[in-house]
C-alpha cells in the first residue's frame, strides 16, 4: 500500500475532535519519529480522500534559483516535511524559481509518495493556460497534478474550462481558485456559489478571520476543500507575538511554541482542510509540522486562542 492509499483509509483513524495524544509524544522535536497514523488528516469533500492538515507553502522561501546550496537547503526541508507525515505543497508560476526547485528537491528524495501537488494557472492570457500547466508538470518533474487552482482569481472562467480538460484526461485530479485578498471575496464567493470546484484557497489566521463570515460556512454547505494561505500573515504574526509567553493552558491541546498555536488555531476549525505555513528553515518547518499531532482546539478552546491574541 503506497502512502497515499493509506491515507485515504484513516478517515476512521482521524475522525474530526481530535486525536488522542501518542505516548512518548508525537511533537516538537526532529529527533522523535511520528507514528504517521496518529497525525490529523481531513477529507476534500468532493472525494473523501484524506490530506494531511499541515501542507507546505513555497512562496519566496523557494524561489532561490540555482545556487545549490539554497536548493539543496530546500531538498531537506522537503525531506524533513515528509518525514514528519506532510503531503500537500504549494507553488505557482508567480513564485519564480519555486517549482523548478521543487523538482529538484523531488528528485533527490528517495521517495515522496505523500506528496500532494497543488500549483496554480497565472496568466491573464487564456491561451497561456494549458502553457502553464504542461510547464508546471515538467518543472515538477511529475505526470499528474494533484490540484490545480487560478490564482489570484486571474481570468479564472477561461482556466478552469481548461482545468477541467485536463481533469477529463486524468492528468489533473482537483480544481481549485486562490486569492489572499479580503475585496476578492464576494467575486470568489460567485464562482463557490455557481461553479464546480473541489478547492478553494484564502487567506485565514488567527487575526484575519473574514471568511469566517460567509466563505467557511459557504464552503461546508457546498462541499468544498478550504487551504488557508498566509498561516503567519507572513512573518508578522511571530513579530507581533512571539516575544509574549503562550497562555499556561496550552498544554492541553499539546501547543509547545507560538507557531503550533498558529496552526492549530486554523486547521482546528471545521471548514479548513489544511494551512500551508511557507518557510526556508529546518528548525521552523519541525516546529511547524508538530501542529500535525497531538490534541486539537475543541470550539471553546480556540475562542480562547483568539481572546488570548486580542488580549495582548
Ligand atoms: N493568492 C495565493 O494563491 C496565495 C497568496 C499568499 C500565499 N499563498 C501560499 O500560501 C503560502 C503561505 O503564505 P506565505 O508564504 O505568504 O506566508 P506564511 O506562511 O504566513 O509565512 C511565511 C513566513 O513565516 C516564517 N516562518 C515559518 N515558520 C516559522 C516558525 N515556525 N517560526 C518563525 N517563523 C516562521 C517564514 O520565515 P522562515 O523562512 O525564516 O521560516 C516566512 O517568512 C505561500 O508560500 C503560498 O504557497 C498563496
Amino acid at each position: 500500500m503506497n502512502r497515499r492509499s493509506f491515507l485515504s483509509t484513516l478517515g476512521g483513524l482521524a475522525a474530526w475532535g481530535g486525536l488522542a495524544v501518542s505516548d512518548p509524544p508525537l511533537f516538537g522535536t526532529a529527533t522523535v519519529r511520528p507514528r504517521l497514523d496518529e497525525m490529523h488528516t481531513k477529507a476534500i469533500p468532493s472525494s473523501g480522500e484524506e490530506i494531511p492538515v499541515i501542507g507546505l507553502g513555497t512562496y519566496i522561501t523557494f524561489n532561490v534559483g540555482t545556487n545549490t546550496r539554497l536548493r539543496n537547503n530546500c531538498a531537506d526541508i522537503m525531506e524533513a516535511f515528509f518525514e514528519r507525515g506532510g503531503g500537500m505543497i504549494d507553488s505557482s508560476p508567480m513564485y519564480g524559481s519555486s517549482e523548478e526547485v521543487i523538482g529538484y528537491g523531488l528528485d533527490r528524495l528517495d521517495s515522496a509518495e505523500s506528496l500532494f501537488s497543488a500549483t496554480k494557472i497565472w496568466t491573464r492570457r487564456s491561451s497561456q493556460g494549458p502553457v502553464q500547466i504542461d510547464d508546471s508538470l515538467d518543472l515538477w518533474r511529475i505526470r499528474e497534478i494533484d490540484l490545480m487552482q487560478v490564482h489570484n482569481l486571474l481570468n479564472w472562467q477561461d482556466h478552469l474550462e481548461t482545468i477541467r480538460e485536463y481533469k477529463d484526461e486524468g492528468i489533473i485530479r482537483y480544481s481549485g481558485v486562490t486569492t489572499s485578498h479580503g475585496r476578492r471575496h464576494r467575486e470568489l464567493e460567485q464562482i463557490m456559489q455557481n461553479e464546480s470546484v473541489d478547492f478553494i484557497q484564502l487567506t485565514y489566521n488567527v487575526l484575519d478571520r473574514q471568511a469566517e463570515n460567509r466563505l467557511l460556512p459557504l464552503a461546508k454547505d457546498r462541499g468544498i476543500a478550504v487551504i488557508a494561505n498566509r498561516p503567519f500573515r507572513r512573518k508578522q504574526l511571530f513579530h507581533q507575538f512571539g516575544n509574549d509567553p503562550l497562555p499556561d493552558w496550552v498544554s492541553e491541546i499539546d501547543v509547545e511554541n507560538w507557531a503550533q498555536f498558529f496552526l492549530k488555531f486554523i486547521v482546528s476549525n471545521p471548514a479548513i482542510t489544511c494551512a500551508i505555513p511557507a518557510t526556508s528553515q529546518l528548525e521552523h518547518l519541525h516546529e511547524n509540522m508538530g501542529a500535525l499531532y497531538g490534541k486539537m482546539p475543541d470550539e471553546e478552546q480556540r475562542r480562547r486562542m483568539a481572546e488570548y491574541v486580542e488580549s495582548l
